[in-house]
C-alpha cells in the first residue's frame, strides 16, 4: 500500500515536472506575499506544491512561522520574513535580537532559502512615534546579530513602507519624503547604503483611483493603453501610476543624497471585490491589474527614470484573507481562494493537491482515494491545458 502511494506520487511528480512544457507558466521573477489572515487557507505543504505548478520562486511573509519555513524545506524559493511591529523595542536589544535569529532564521538555514528579513511594517506612515524611534535602532540590532552569527552577507534587514510617507509624489521628479519624517529617514537612507539593503515600498495605485475615480483615468492605473503623462522636467513619459510612484520615491531619496539605493515594490496588488463606495474593486479590474503587471515584469521592463533597473515586486496577496478587519476590500486581495482556485485569469495555471503531501498524513485511509481524485483531476488539468 505504502509502495503504491509512492508510486503514484512519484508519478504525479514526473507528471507535474513534465507538464512545464505543456502548460504555459510564466517564469516569472515575480515574488508574491503569503498573508496568513484566515481560517482556512490550505497547509504549506500544499501551497508549497501551489507555488512550484505557479514557478513562482519568491515568497514574502509577515512572520517567521515555523510551519511555512519548514514546509518548504528544500523548495528553491527565496523568503522574505517579517518582524511584526511589536517586535521593534524588543529587537533594540542585542540578545533579544540575537535570540531571534537564532530561533527564527538560523535553524532554517540553508534549506529553506531565507533572504531577507523585513524589520516592521509601514511604521513611519503609523501615528507612533517611540515605534519611529525604535525602527532603526531595531533594524541595526538585527543586523549586527545577523554579522556575528555570519549570516549577514546571505540575509539582509530593510523594512517596508506605505507611499504616505510622500509628501509628493507627483511628477515623479519633484518627489519628496514628508518633512517630518526626514529626521527618521534621512539615518534610515544612510543605513541602506552601508548595508547596501533596498527601499521597500507598498505601493497601491487603486488607492488613488478609488478616492478618486473621476480624476485618475483607470486605463493609467491599469497598465493599458493610455496617453499616459509627462513629467515636465524630465520630458519622461509615464504610461502607469506604479512605474510614476516608483520614481517618485527615487526622487525623494535623491533629494536627500542618495543614489545608490534601490527601490522594490514589498506590495502591490488590486481588490477583486469591495463594499459598494469601494469604486473599481472587481475581478475584471484585479484581472488587468495583476496581469498586465506580470507581463511587464516578464519582460523585466524597468521605470522611465531607471529603465535598465527592472521592477522588482512582491503582488499582494496570493489567497484572500477572510479574517482581516476592514473595508472588504480587505479581504479580496489574493490571486486564489483558499481552495485552489483562482479569482480571476491572470495567465498563471496554478494547481493545488487536494491532500496534504507531509509524510505524516499519507497513511490516513482516505488518502488512498485523494490520490487516485488526485491524479484524475491531474490528468484532467494536463487534457484541459
Ligand atoms: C520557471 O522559471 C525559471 C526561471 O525563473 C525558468 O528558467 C523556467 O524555464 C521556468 N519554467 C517554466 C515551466 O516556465
Ligand atoms: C519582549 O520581551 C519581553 C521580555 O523578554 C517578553 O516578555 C515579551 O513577550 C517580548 N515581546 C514580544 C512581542 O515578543
Ligand atoms: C492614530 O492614533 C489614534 C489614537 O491613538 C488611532 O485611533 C488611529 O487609528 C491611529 N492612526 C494610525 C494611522 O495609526
Amino acid at each position: 500500500m505504502a509502495m503504491r502511494l509512492l508510486a503514484l506520487f512519484s508519478a504525479l511528480v514526473l507528471l507535474l515536472t513534465l507538464s512545464g512544457s505543456v502548460v504555459r507558466v510564466l517564469s516569472l521573477g515575480v515574488g508574491i506575499n503569503y498573508g496568513q489572515i484566515a481560517n482556512n487557507l490550505p497547509s504549506p505543504s500544499r501551497v508549497a506544491f501551489l507555488l512550484r505548478s505557479l514557478n513562482i520562486s519568491r515568497v514574502k511573509l509577515y512572520d517567521a512561522d515555523p510551519n511555512v519555513l519548514s514546509a518548504f524545506s528544500n523548495s528553491n524559493i527565496d523568503f522574505v520574513i517579517g518582524l511584526g511591529n511589536e517586535y521593534l523595542l524588543n529587537m533594540t536589544d542585542p540578545i533579544k535580537a540575537q535570540n531571534w535569529i537564532e530561533q527564527y532564521v538560523q535553524p532554517y538555514l540553508p534549506q529553506t532559502k531565507i533572504t531577507c528579513v523585513t524589520v516592521g511594517n509601514e511604521v513611519l506612515s503609523g501615528n507612533d512615534t517611540r515605534l519611529m524611534s525604535y525602527l532603526l535602532p531595531a533594524m541595526q540590532t538585527v543586523n549586527s546579530a545577523l554579522v556575528n552569527l555570519g549570516l549577514s552577507k546571505q540575509v539582509y534587514v530593510t523594512t517596508a513602507h506605505s507611499l504616505a510617507i510622500l509628501a509628493y509624489s507627483f511628477p515623479p521628479s519633484s518627489g519628496a519624503f514628508r518633512e517630518d519624517l526626514a529626521e527618521y529617514i534621512q539615518p534610515l537612507l544612510n543605513f541602506h547604503s552601508q548595508i547596501n539593503s533596498p527601499f521597500l515600498i507598498n505601493a497601491y495605485p487603486y488607492f488613488a483611483y478609488k478616492d478618486n475615480p473621476d480624476q485618475v483615468p483607470l486605463n493609467y492605473v491599469l497598465f493599458e493603453p493610455n496617453p499616459g503623462t509627462t513629467d515636465p522636467n524630465t520630458n519622461l513619459n509615464y504610461d502607469n501610476m506604479l512605474y510614476a510612484q516608483i520614481d517618485a520615491v527615487y526622487s525623494a531619496i535623491k533629494a536627500m543624497g542618495h543614489t545608490d539605493i534601490q527601490v522594490k515594490i514589498s506590495e502591490t496588488g488590486w481588490p477583486s471585490k469591495g463594499d459598494p463606495n469601494e469604486v473599481g474593486a472587481t475581478p475584471e479590474n484585479a484581472g488587468l491589474y495583476n496581469g498586465n503587471l506580470l507581463r511587464r515584469i516578464e519582460e523585466m521592463q524597468g521605470t522611465p527614470a531607471k529603465p535598465s533597473v527592472p521592477v522588482d515586486i512582491y503582488v499582494f496577496a496570493l489567497f484572500n484573507e477572510d479574517l482581516k478587519p476592514g473595508p472588504a476590500s480587505e479581504r479580496n486581495y489574493g490571486l486564489y481562494y483558499p481552495d485552489g482556485t483562482p479569482v480571476y485569469n491572470v495567465g498563471l495555471q496554478g494547481f493545488l493537491p487536494q491532500m496534504d503531501f507531509s509524510a505524516a498524513k499519507i497513511n490516513t485511509r482516505n488518502s488512498d482515494l485523494s490520490t487516485l481524485s488526485l491524479l484524475v483531476c491531474f490528468i484532467a488539468f494536463l487534457i484541459c491545458a
